[in-house]
């Protein structure tokens, strides 16, 4: 079967979050002799020239949007045995970052999905199932059926979309939306692309895929809920039939504490014990931290906002960061957070760093060198960086919610088993609590905490079995 995915991201060319990660990396996860599974994204003049050299000029054509008529061209790159392309309009995908302002991503991505749904016939690869992914691509399973209506070429070919985030949905003015599709009224009623008397780029997918599936199965289930669902449970409701839950997983290959260029010092789940805090000190150095091996470092690398908890983190911040403790920060955000984080660096000069950027090499640093990793999501659809963390033998301390429920087994000390530290309740004292418990565990059971670092880094979160449900979903399909 041939799959094709669509979508705004994908490492190494372009990241901004866990999306990213799931689109570059899964394809090379399936089984070759079964599926040829190609990706198509945006070429943004902001992916690195490295990459953009090598990419193979295919082909142009225009399409209409709105009142213009664009340029659409095709690129292609062969990547890590992978075949990407890339869709090419200088007047949507220049400047400094992928993404701008509301309104001009709605047409931004109006514009992708049009053209990238066009580009197929002339990419000499035919999809059995087109795979989108996210708001920006959910306009793709609505010009489907619109061109199913036309015949020819498209007819048969099947759409699944991958909600990453609920949250994002790519909502604007009906009478823009309109005028920037060019899809007939008829979709713009509640049972498709309206939303509370605005079009709804996500909803449209939801509506017209024939497949929905989130990124944990915990997820798939919170979205039916009105917490989680962000407006759109009872179309969650309604869908349940077609909707579930396939927990991502991680390239092992660029996430190896064995190999990772990135470290003063390999390791792997036997030599843990000797070689792991020789990056912990590296690091206390290189961060201007008191350097002391045997220091308790919680670690943070993360978009800094409100879905990844930190207004629990800001409420008890004097507690965590306690005398026995370092907090180690890799983020941007919100401002608030990102001023809170440089604050308590000034305030706690010896044990806090805040580090407001990002940088690949240094989230490698950091998921290496720390004890314990901090992530008190709101929500999470997924999360990797709690599975980069276990693969590193950092130990996480989450929320039990979506995909962190999922993937870290809290830690029992009567029986001996788990992998990281979680609670419950969306409440900065229980979390405390929490970290508290695991800096005990750390300092005064440190043959349990090795054992914890142990089982999580014995667990499987690469693409291996992730990998095989799609390809299930793909045969049914
Ligand atoms: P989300 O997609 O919601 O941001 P995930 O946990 O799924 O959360 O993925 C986050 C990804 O982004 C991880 O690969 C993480 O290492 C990376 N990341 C987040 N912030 C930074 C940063 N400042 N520097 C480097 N990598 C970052
Ligand atoms: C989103 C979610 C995150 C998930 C990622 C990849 O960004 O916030 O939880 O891991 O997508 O699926």
């Amino acid at each position: 079967k041939n799959v094709l995915f669509i979508a705004s991201e994908a490492v190494p060319f372009i990241k901004t979050g866990g999306l990213a990660d799931v689109v570059g990396s899964l394809p090379k996860y399936f089984n070759k002799d079964e599926f040829d599974v190609r990706v198509m994204i945006p070429k943004y003049t902001c992916i690195p020239w490295e990459y953009r050299k090598d990419m193979v000029y295919k082909t142009h054509f225009y399409i209409d949007l709105a009142w213009r008529s664009q340029y659409v061209g095709v690129f292609e790159l062969q990547y890590n045995g992978i075949t990407f392309y890339f869709i090419d309009n200088e007047f949507y995908f220049s400047g400094p970052k992928p993404y701008s302002w509301i309104h001009e991503d709605i047409e931004k991505f109006a514009f992708f999905s049009k053209a990238a749904l066009s580009a197929i016939p002339v990419l000499g690869f035919k999809p059995d199932i087109i795979h989108c992914h996210d708001w920006q691509t959910g306009l793709i399973p609505v010009y489907l059926k619109e061109r199913f209506s036309q015949g020819e070429f498209y007819q048969g070919i099947k759409s699944i979309i991958t909600i990453h985030n609920l949250k994002f949905q790519g909502i604007w003015d009906i009478k823009k939306v309109k005028d920037i599709t060019g899809l007939p009224d008829s979709y713009f009623t509640p049972d498709k692309l309206e939303a509370y008397n605005d079009a709804n780029y996500l909803k449209g997918g939801i509506v017209y895929a024939d497949r929905v599936t989130t990124v944990s199965a915990t997820y798939a289930e919170e979205i039916k809920t009105p917490f989680y669902g962000e407006h759109l449970d009872g179309l969650m409701n309604a869908r349940a039939n077609c909707l579930s839950g396939i927990v991502n997983g991680i390239d092992y290959d660029v996430y190896n504490p064995e190999t990772d260029k990135s470290l003063v010092a390999n390791y792997n789940q036997v030599t843990f014990r000797k070689e792991k805090w020789k990056n912990k000190v590296a690091l206390q150095k290189e961060l201007g931290l008191t350097e002391d091996k045997g220091k308790f470092m919680i670690g943070i690398v993360s978009r800094l906002t409100d879905q990844k908890g930190f207004d629990l983190v800001a409420y008890v911040m004097d507690q965590i960061c306690a005398e026995d403790v370092q907090l180690v920060v890799l983020g941007t955000g919100d401002e608030k957070y990102e001023n809170m984080f440089r604050h308590y660096e000034w305030k706690y000069n010896d044990r806090v760093s805040a580090n407001i950027y990002y940088s690949e090499d240094m989230s490698h640093k950091v998921y290496a060198a720390c004890d314990a990793f901090l992530m008190p999501s709101l929500f999470e659809p997924c999360g990797l960086s709690q599975l980069m963390s276990l693969r590193y033998g950092t130990v996480p301390i989450v929320r039990e919610t979506g995909g962190l429920k999922d993937t870290v087994e809290p830690y029992n000390e009567y029986e001996s088993t788990g992998t990281g530290f979680s609670f419950a309740n969306y409440n900065a004292h229980e979390m405390l609590g929490i970290i508290n418990y695991a800096k005990s565990v750390y300092y005064n059971h440190k043959r349990e905490w090795n054992k914890i670092v142990d089982r999580g880094m014995k667990a499987d979160f690469s693409w291996n079995n992730s990998a095989r449900k799609y390809e299930e979903l793909y045969r049914e399909l």
